[in-house]
């Protein structure tokens, strides 16, 4: 194989999918910002490329651009409103410029897990806000998976108050600066590829994410330790243009969005297994794991949950209800 073929097929840890896009086919640009293997996300894009670029084969073509190697999640959803891209899957947490509707999703301790959070997708209300950004010209496809939120810092957390005076990067959401205002730290928004960079030069010294984002960005390797605390979600709208996806003909949306069903459903099912992976990986290259008791569990409920007070206008009650009822 040449270094180009290798390239393709993702063997260097490059862009997963550079299909050589023919003459005449619709090139469907997919930017996305974590690693392309051992990850919910990663793997979901890959094989929707795969399967776009064998059975659209002539129609259309998918290029995955992992890794922020395109766009970071901040400037993804200009560039597909503009046409630079087709396709993103930022995190929910990452559309307050759009809704704010999604804050649900970051209000600590709302959902049980990931069985949860999908129940409460399914539902007539979850299916709902697919497209309730319609009119700002963006459309949701589907809600892939990715896992529950730990917490790691650069001494041991056991106690919220352990968190106390600790600066934490966050992702884009008001909601997430509360919660970690509400235990006491300085949350500073930041871009999800300058994490790993500012967690080693102590410009922060903690974060929140999932096993497969601490396992792929490495941040275990510049942290104390990561505490299991399961108290919150990272998931993600696959999303594309309205004006966009309105425009295709309509046997390659239906097409395309057949592939896209298919693909969720098989690559949602397996987010859990993948998730513990990584944290059996990081485990295994000497990242510190801590487990919290139930009171201890209980003091994190204790601090954060008065955080939904705050965003309930936005949400709405009723919205709020609904996902909690999806709680088994
Ligand atoms: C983050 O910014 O921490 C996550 O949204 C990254 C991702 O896409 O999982």
């Amino acid at each position: 194989l040449t270094a180009a073929a290798l390239f393709a097929i993702g063997a260097l840890g490059a862009p997963a999918a550079i299909a050589a896009c023919d003459d005449g086919e619709i090139v469907i640009k997919f930017s996305h910002v974590t690693n392309a293997d051992r990850h919910p996300k990663g793997l979901a894009a890959s094989l929707l490329a795969e399967r776009v670029n064998t059975e659209m084969n002539g129609k259309a073509c998918m290029e995955v651009f992992p890794n922020s190697t395109l766009y970071n999640d901040d400037k993804v959803l200009e560039a597909l409103l503009n046409g630079d891209v087709q396709l993103a899957a930022p995190s929910l947490s990452k559309f307050e410029k759009f809704t704010k509707k999604f804050r649900l999703f970051d209000l600590p301790f709302m959902f049980e897990d990931i069985k949860a959070v999908n129940r409460f997708q399914q539902s007539e209300d979850g299916q709902k806000l697919k497209a309730s950004m319609r009119r700002k010209g963006l459309l949701g496809l589907a809600f892939w998976h990715n896992g529950m939120k730990q917490m790691s810092a650069s001494k041991p957390l056991l106690l919220p108050t352990d968190a106390a005076g600790l600066k934490f990067r966050v992702q884009q959401s008001d909601v997430l600066v509360a919660q970690m205002e509400a235990i006491g730290g300085n949350p500073q928004k930041m871009a999800f590829s300058e994490v790993y960079g500012a967690l080693q030069q102590g410009v922060v010294d903690g974060q929140e994410n999932t096993w497969s984002n601490i396992w792929g960005q490495k941040f275990f390797e510049v942290q104390d330790g990561i505490t299991e605390t399961n108290h919150g979600i990272i998931d993600y709208l696959v999303v594309t243009s309205t004006d966009w996806w309105d425009g295709l003909d309509a046997d390659v949306r239906d097409q395309l969005a057949t592939i896209m069903a298919e693909v969720t459903e098989a690559r949602n099912s397996q987010s859990y297994e993948v998730n513990q992976a990584a944290k059996k990986s990081i485990v295994e290259n000497g990242g510190v794991v801590r487990q919290l008791s139930p009171e201890q569990r209980a003091a994190w409920v204790a601090a954060m949950k008065p955080v939904w007070a705050k965003f309930e206008g936005d949400v709405g009650a009723d919205l709020i209800a609904a996902a909690q009822s999806a709680n088994a």
